[in-house]
């Protein structure tokens, strides 16, 4: 969850891990801190808030040296403050530890240090694996590497750590379980982080490090051991083929608006090689030696977790009706700790964005011993997902870096439209209909920039509702999920209480809280359209205030409703893609306009990486 920066070359240390902590800022946000072996000591400069208030503390107290490492935290254990802030230092001093994760036995451990006369000053669970590490090495007269790897054996629960020594200063130790850790490998320097970005503008020579491995770095040389045996492993060095202008703003205001504004090329790299318009058919190198093993299963079972979830719905009505497969989509918090029927006939598809979702995670490898076939749709190469399971299909949509997904999730959708296509074309099923969609595939980018001539009137709008304390947002089929998605993204960046529902559930229930202070916005398809033009007038007669968002060409739309955002028509099976934009740009001006941080809401974090 939180950031994690290792450094040991010969720069300028403290730099190198506050910029990286920056570009890392967006997975956790609630507390920041270095440490860095200053040729003496370990010091350790932390705070409360964002990196930009620990890098004025390091103006006025300055730390440097040539080994170091830094932290942005998202809280598990203990309130975001001073204290609980990372990296955190044993109690002689000897060592200064960063941790992603949560350990879960930390209380007994806690007890039984503090029984030894240990004085703990946080309240994190991390603390008690620094001190952990500390008593063992002094108790039993171990090297850095033994105290830390016999601190971990004993330890339940999910980390990503880093740790210094005061007394072998020239090294970094960083261990794996449950959460993610890159080396980046530079010329007479070394790079540690918990995902790639901090690195690229170093070096492109990145090596994973998998579960239950910790690595020993020093400045000319690093290994790689099994935390359980202690053997050494040889890694395969990869190379990262993304651009540093990708992770950067590029001349917008927010991250969320630029990756909004890039879905006509990311939908469309998502397409790249794989669906051809010459010969109508779709292709995806990724599973394609999985086909009868997914052609022949009795069920699928999709995975995920909020907006991926969404993307997972929209995806099962697809492939139910293109495919005649049975599609269930779980959440993967539920899935991993439900007893349900799995066996190798079910396909399990595991959608993540960062490849890295704990809870995901989790699920994936329960599919596998339980025999079914895994199959990862995640955007982050390299990526634990990716790697864990069977087979997959990259989304390529490039790094998204607003915690609010957007790009992510048309995507994701699109890769699922796209294995529906492949599946539908081998069994032979449905021949027009996928023919229909590849052809309207063709349209999307030119479609896809139209819906954006719709960004004034949807700012203007925002103006409208920014003060509002409540929004529905309801759809029918195809844009129930979009319902869904759109209220997820204005409650995840607005802080509005918003709920999606399938427009004729509003019946059983919501149409109850209707009136004039209520904003409803429908999103309307010229399929249901009838159904659904009743459930506006429903509303209209209750006087609640409605936003349309419409594909169709009618002036029904303007006679019931206070704002129509007119969008183009396209096949239904695809018509999410196109209109989950208009819901995203709302979210965003309405966030805008409340003064809200839209790149890094309160409380959330980009990737989930714990229960
Ligand atoms: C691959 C290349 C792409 C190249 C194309 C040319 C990569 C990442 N992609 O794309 O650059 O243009 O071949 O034919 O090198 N995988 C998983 N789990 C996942 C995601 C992916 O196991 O969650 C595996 C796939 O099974 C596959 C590999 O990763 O073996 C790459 O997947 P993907 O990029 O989707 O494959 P291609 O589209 O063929
Ligand atoms: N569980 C730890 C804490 O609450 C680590 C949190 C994180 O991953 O940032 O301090
Ligand atoms: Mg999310």
């Amino acid at each position: 969850m939180c950031g994690i920066v290792g450094y040991i070359g010969s720069r300028n240390t403290t730099e190198i891990i506050i910029k990286g902590l920056q570009r890392l800022e967006y997975r956790g946000y609630d507390s920041a801190g270095i440490s860095v072996f200053d040729g003496e000591n370990l010091s350790l400069v932390k705070c409360k808030g964002k990196v930009k208030e620990l890098k004025n503390l390091l103006n006025s107290s300055p730390v440097n040296g040539n080994i170091g490492m830094g932290h942005t935290r998202w809280a598990t254990h203990g309130e975001p403050n001073d204290a609980n802030a990372h990296p955190h230092m044993s109690s002689s001093g000897l060592f200064t530890l960063i941790h992603n994760g949560i350990i879960e036995n930390y209380y007994s451990i806690r007890k039984f240090l503090t029984g030894k006369g240990i004085e703990f000053v946080s309240d994190t669970d991390t603390e008690v694996l620094v001190q952990f590490i500390e008593y063992l090495y002094l108790k039993n007269n171990l090297s850095f590497a033994e105290a830390v790897r016999s601190a971990l054996q004993k330890v339940v629960g999910a980390y990503g750590i880093v740790v210094l020594c005061k007394d072998e200063p020239d090294k970094l130790i960083a261990a794996r379980h449950g959460s993610p850790l890159v080396l980046g490998i530079g010329e007479g320097e070394y790079f540690l982080a918990s995902d790639t970005s901090p690195i690229i503008e170093y070096t492109r020579k990145i090596v994973y490090l998998d579960e239950n491995e910790m690595t020993i770095i020093k400045s000319d040389s690093y290994e790689v051991r099994n935390i359980e045996e202690y053997k050494v492993i040889s890694k395969e060095i990869q190379n990262i083929d993304y651009d540093l202008e990708q992770i950067e703003k590029g001349g917008y205001e927010h991250f969320m608006l630029k990756e909004i504004y890039e879905q006509p090329t990311s939908v469309y790299e998502s397409t790249r090689g794989r669906i051809d318009l010459k010969k109508m058919t779709v292709k995806l190198g990724g599973i394609e030696n999985w086909l009868t093993r997914i052609l022949d299963a009795n069920q699928i079972v999709i995975t995920a977790c909020g907006t991926s979830w969404h993307a997972a719905q929209i995806g099962s009505y697809i492939i139910e009706e293109l495919v005649n497969i049975t599609v269930k989509v779980e959440y993967a918090s539920e899935f991993r700790y439900r007893e349900t029927p799995i066996d190798n006939n079910t396909v399990v598809f595991a959608i993540s964005q960062s490849g890295e979702t704990a809870d995901t995670l989790a699920a994936i490898r329960k599919a596998r011993t339980m025999g079914a076939l895994s199959v990862g749709i995640v955007n982050v190469v390299g990526s634990s997902i990716a790697r864990e399971t069977d087979c997959g299909v990259y989304i390529h949509a490039g790094p998204e870096i607003g915690v609010a997904s957007t790009k992510a999730f048309t995507s994701q959708v699109t890769v699922l439209t796209e294995i529906a296509l492949l599946l539908a074309q081998k069994k032979k099923l449905n021949c027009k209909m996928v023919k229909d969609i590849i052809r309207d595939f063709s349209t999307i980018t030119e479609k896809i920039e139209k819906v954006f001539k719709q960004a004034d009137k949807i700012k203007n709008i925002a103006k409208d509702f920014a003060t509002s304390n409540n929004f529905l947002y309801l759809g029918r089929g195809y844009q129930f999920p979009v319902a869904l998605e759109g209220a997820l993204k204005l409650k995840e960046i607005s802080y509005i209480h918003a709920e999606g529902y399938p427009a004729a559930e509003m019946k059983h229930g919501p149409i109850a809280l209707i009136d004039e202070n209520m904003p409803v916005l429908f999103i309307v398809t010229q399929r249901g359209f009838d159904k659904i033009m009743s459930n506006i007038q429903e509303v209209n007669a209750r006087g609640g205030r409605i936003i349309i968002i419409t594909s169709v060409d009618t002036k029904r739309c303007d006679e019931y409703s206070d704002h129509v955002i007119k969008i183009p028509a396209i096949h239904h099976c695809i018509s999410p893609i196109l209109t989950t934009i208009p819901t995203q740009l709302l979210a965003y001006y309405i966030a805008v306009e409340r003064g809200c941080n839209v790149d890094q809401p309160r409380n959330l974090a980009k990737s989930v990486t714990v229960e």
